[in-house]
């Protein structure tokens, strides 16, 4: 998932988000196979295909234009994020595969081999290895990896799968994309701009190993669509959920820019799709936060309400920062309601 020309390819089902490419596939006939765990249907992180009972492959791919000026951190940020689709689905990361779109006569060879740097330095944090990857000639740069994850065919979490009464964690604060648009015009404070890139850069590795080892129900990351987009994937129209508005962690210099009205593109397509799901009593900051799009986000987790003792203690184990944000609810269905 990504700020920009956000796009996913979902098959014929309904449209779950702008930019949505599902409609392009209806009636291309997409060959089935029953050892296909998760696949175009439902809209989930991360494909998912059973090599044998007890083992599966978890793959994605994932790649953006630049979030920030930095070229080694940009590296790190974009492989963070590629990886991030594992992580939600509870997946170890093996192998990626880098994914290029550079020109070298226009940026010059020592640019992107610090990109490459980045990349390789967060892979080798997540414990996979490279193997290689492909690179195409392009004005306009972009990087990103195709990761391949392990899973224990009875251990996927998706995004469906939440329980009335279940509480939502985060586990990262919202904000990033005001943030990062800001950035590129020089509008944030050296302070806020190395704490928003060193989050970015942050593997939800912690989250995912919190999360299995409290038993969560499902889970995704928070990108492209915002929390609103990705909530709205976790209750379909199976369930509600409410929101409680000042739980939610955010940058405070995104509050700022906000405030006075700076928001990315993306956060008005966001807006405009989503705020028929969405219930709130008042608007402004920081409902809209919700509809912010977010790079390499945080995991949105539903927890069973009797396991988050549980959760916070582990969270503590490896200094993990989480906010309970909310609840799951049976009513009303499909809705998000802001408290
Ligand atoms: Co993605
Ligand atoms: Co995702």
């Amino acid at each position: 998932m990504q700020l920009t020309h956000h796009a996913r390819f979902g098959g014929c089902a309904a449209k779950i988000g702008p930019g949505d490419l599902s409609s392009v596939l209806c009636g291309i006939d997409i060959p089935e196979n029953a050892n296909v765990i998760v696949g175009l249907k439902g809209f989930e992180d991360a494909g998912v295909y059973r090599l044998s009972d007890d083992l599966a492959i978890v793959q994605t791919v994932d790649f953006f234009t630049p979030v920030v000026n930095d070229p080694y951190w940009f590296g790190k940020v974009a492989a963070a994020n590629a990886l991030s689709d594992i992580y939600a689905m509870g997946a170890r990361p093996i192998t990626a595969l880098n994914i290029v779109c550079f020109s070298l006569k226009r940026f010059g060879a020592p640019v992107l081999r610090e990109i490459l740097r980045g990349g390789i330095d967060t892979i080798k944090e997540s414990g996979a290895c490279l193997l290689g990857g492909h690179s195409v000639e392009d004005e306009e740069i972009k990087y990103g990896l195709s990761v391949t994850g392990v899973i224990h065919p009875r251990r996927i979490v998706r995004n469906e799968g939440a329980q009335p009464g279940d509480l939502l964690v985060l586990t990262k604060p919202l904000g990033t994309g005001i943030l990062v648009t800001a950035m590129k015009g020089n509008l944030v404070s050296k302070e806020t701009e190395e704490r928003l890139i060193a989050v970015m850069a942050t593997l939800n590795y912690r989250a995912s190993e919190v999360m299995l080892s409290t038993g969560a129900h499902a889970a995704t990351d928070v990108t492209g669509f915002g929390l609103a987009g990705h909530l709205k994937e976790m209750i379909k129209d199976a369930l509600g959920v409410e929101v409680y508005a000042d739980k939610l962690p955010y940058f405070p210099e995104a509050a700022l820019l906000a405030e006075s009205g700076f928001f990315p593109k993306g956060f008005y397509s966001n807006r405009d799709f989503y705020t028929p799901y969405v219930e709130a009593e008042t608007g402004g900051f920081p409902l809209d936060l919700i509809f912010d799009p977010q790079s390499s986000g945080g995991l949105l987790i539903a927890l069973g309400k009797a396991d988050i003792d549980r959760f916070r203690e582990e969270a503590s184990k490896v200094s993990l920062d989480f906010r309970v944000i909310g609840r799951f609810i049976e009513e009303p269905r499909g809705i998000i309601r802001i408290k």
